[in-house]
């Protein structure tokens, strides 16, 4: 798995170029990079590692390069597992992204027929599946009609000015600039390209310097989606932050706004339509995508709308049963292609239930398979722990369970313009306070010692914690559990000696003080090190109204765990073993 960036230009171009574009690729992956050009024969450089830390050392130019960002999933992270994998003659260089599941049977096939391997990756099968080939393109598309599993790959051959581009589900792009850019995502080609051909599943694209020309699997030319590459190179850049997450985290207030503001009043009124008129609904994500999800729990149950939330990985072994036709499923995920999202919704929608997606990828998958799609509108997000497209995930479902309280009769238009209004104060509020909650952040989180927390809250506020929770583990690599503010007494709170932190964010609901303040008592008799996080607390988060009181809270924790990891030397974007979309 990975990130691919390249070109096919028609004079020759500075290698360099493929760094830059690995560096903004750096979020799918950092054990490895590689790059394979054309001179006179066929070029290769690897080097483990983040490439976006320590560029591939490259010098001169070439009118064609592929290069490729590795995540290590299957094999180690070596350098004879980094790619470019190449033929036994060393004449094709492959890059790959995604997995291949029947490689071993394949692989196995191919080394009875001779072949070398010379890594353990799943990827080697396709240089090797190559050779021999008369016609690239037909033996690209033989590929992708027989091997399985979910996965783009990119090839050059030796004494060919193209490149070949495969899409078996996995994302792939062609910018189209004063070169043709090959890319895994659209932000990277910012700067390079206008506009992008999005490779559709199951096609194969020819790509020169003339132009791309992309087939099906029968061979049929397509004429596939072009995408506005419409980034700004600040937001793929970072801004003169020291790391893309606290970057992110300072972005929150301007895509709060503009993620509210991009949605469309058609696609919300007929999401929510779909919504009011279901006859069981389940919200499932994985991750933070979850976490929001558990908060939109609140939101449509004040609509009067039961939302059963649900992890999209557990999802297919006790919920899927209950889903036939008129059944409805909000389906979260950033980046738009978590597999465990996209297993269940095709098993959702073979049973008869409406998709609505909800995903920051315009391109993605999700979006691709949903009848309706909500964009999160955050702008790309290069930091693997998410923080603004969980706030503006937020948003989108909040202003869904608005529209969905339209027609059940529970809200009406004055509450929407109420909530535009908190929304607006809120990103302004968020704007002018970020410097002195990041100092707050920082000196909090200088008193804790220990590698394990808790973060504990009640109500809407709960799924914040486990949030918070989620990023000290990515960010800060410490252990956090994030815990309900009663069920911190059935048992849990017996690890709060002295020296125990714990942060408490302060309920929204009014009908938790009196335990809210209980629990604080407690604890600070136990001298247990408390960091408080409210409007009055240690680390002040902004006064808002309830509904919006999530996104508040979080971004003091983002904070912390960012600040811990810092001070732990980490490489905070970058956490090792993990990867933006967990694809498998
Ligand atoms: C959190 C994080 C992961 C993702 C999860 C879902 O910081 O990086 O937990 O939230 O893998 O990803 P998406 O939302 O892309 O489906």
């Amino acid at each position: 798995m990975g990130g691919i960036f390249g070109f096919v230009c028609r004079e020759p171009r500075d290698l360099s170029t493929v760094n830059v574009g690995l560096s903004r690729l750096i979020y799918r992956g950092y054990d490895g990079a590689g790059m394979t050009w054309l001179n006179d024969s066929l070029e290769v450089t690897k080097a483990l590692g983040d490439v976006s830390k320590t560029p591939l050392k490259v010098n001169g130019k070439s009118k064609v390069a592929l290069g490729h960002t590795r995540y290590a999933s299957r094999g180690w992270p070596t350098l004879e597992n980094t790619h470019p994998l190449l033929d036994c003659n060393k004449k094709i260089a492959v890059v790959m992204d995604g997995i291949i599941d029947d490689y071993e049977e394949i692989r196995e096939r191919l080394v009875k027929q001779g072949h070398k391997f010379t890594s353990t990756t799943d990827a080697e099968v396709i240089p090797h599946l190559l050779e021999g080939s008369r016609d690239y393109l037909k033996s690209a598309i033989d590929i992708i009609s027989r091997v399985r599993g979910i996965y783009s790959f990119a090839f050059i051959v030796e004494g060919m000015d193209k490149a070949f581009v495969a899409s078996a589900g996995q994302p792939i792009m062609i910018g189209l600039g004063d070169c043709k850019y090959i890319s895994s995502d659209l932000p990277s080609l910012t700067g390079f390209a206008e506009n992008a051909v999005i490779l559709p599943e199951n096609s194969v694209a020819e790509v020169t310097p003339e132009g791309v020309k992309v087939y099906d699997i029968n061979i049929n030319v397509l004429s596939p989606q072009i995408k506005r590459v419409k980034y700004k190179e600040e937001i793929v850049d970072k801004g003169g932050f020291p790391h893309y997450m606290l970057k992110e985290v300072y972005d929150i207030p301007s895509c709060l706004v503009n993620s509210y503001t991009s949605l469309m009043e058609k696609y919300l009124s007929l999401a929510a339509m779909i919504v009011y008129g279901a006859k069981n609904i389940y919200v499932i994500g994985n991750g933070t995508s979850l976490h929001a999800g558990l908060i939109s729990y609140y939101y449509f149950s004040e609509v009067g709308i039961n939302a059963n939330v649900v992890s999209a990985a557990e999802f297919p072994y006790y919920a899927l049963q209950n889903i036939s036709t008129g059944s409805v499923i909000i389906a979260i995920s950033q980046s738009g292609e978590t597999s465990d999202v996209i297993r269940s919704i095709k098993m959702a929608k073979q049973r008869g239930a409406v998709i609505v997606g909800v995903t920051n990828s315009v391109g993605s998958r999700l979006a691709l398979e949903s009848n309706i799609y909500l964009p999160i509108t955050a702008g790309p997000e290069l930091a693997v722990p998410a923080t603004k497209t969980f706030t503006s995930t937020l948003v989108v479902l909040r202003t869904l369970s608005l529209y969905t309280g339209l027609n059940s009769g529970k809200k009406d238009r004055k509450d929407l313009e109420a909530f535009e209004k908190d929304l607006e104060e809120l990103s302004k509020q968020i704007y002018t306070s970020l410097p002195q909650i990041e100092k707050q952040a920082e000196d909090a989180i200088s008193k804790v010692e220990k590698d394990s927390l808790y973060i504990t809250s009640s109500g809407i506020n709960f799924p914040v914690a486990l949030e918070g929770a989620l990023k000290f583990k990515e960010a800060a690599l410490a252990h956090a559990e994030g815990i309900q503010l009663g069920e911190l007494l059935h048992g849990p709170i017996a690890l709060t000696n002295k020296g125990y932190p714990i942060i408490i964010i302060k309920p929204s609901e009014e009908q938790a003080f009196d335990l809210y303040n209980k629990v604080v008592k407690s604890l600070s008799d136990r001298g247990s090190p408390i960091i408080s996080v409210s409007p009055e607390g240690s680390v002040k988060s902004v006064e808002t109204s309830r509904d919006l009181s999530p996104i508040a809270n979080v971004v003091p924790l983002q904070l912390m765990a960012y600040k811990l990891g810092v001070k732990r030397g980490l490489p905070i974007d970058t956490p090792q073993g993990l990867v933006k979309a967990v694809v498998s």
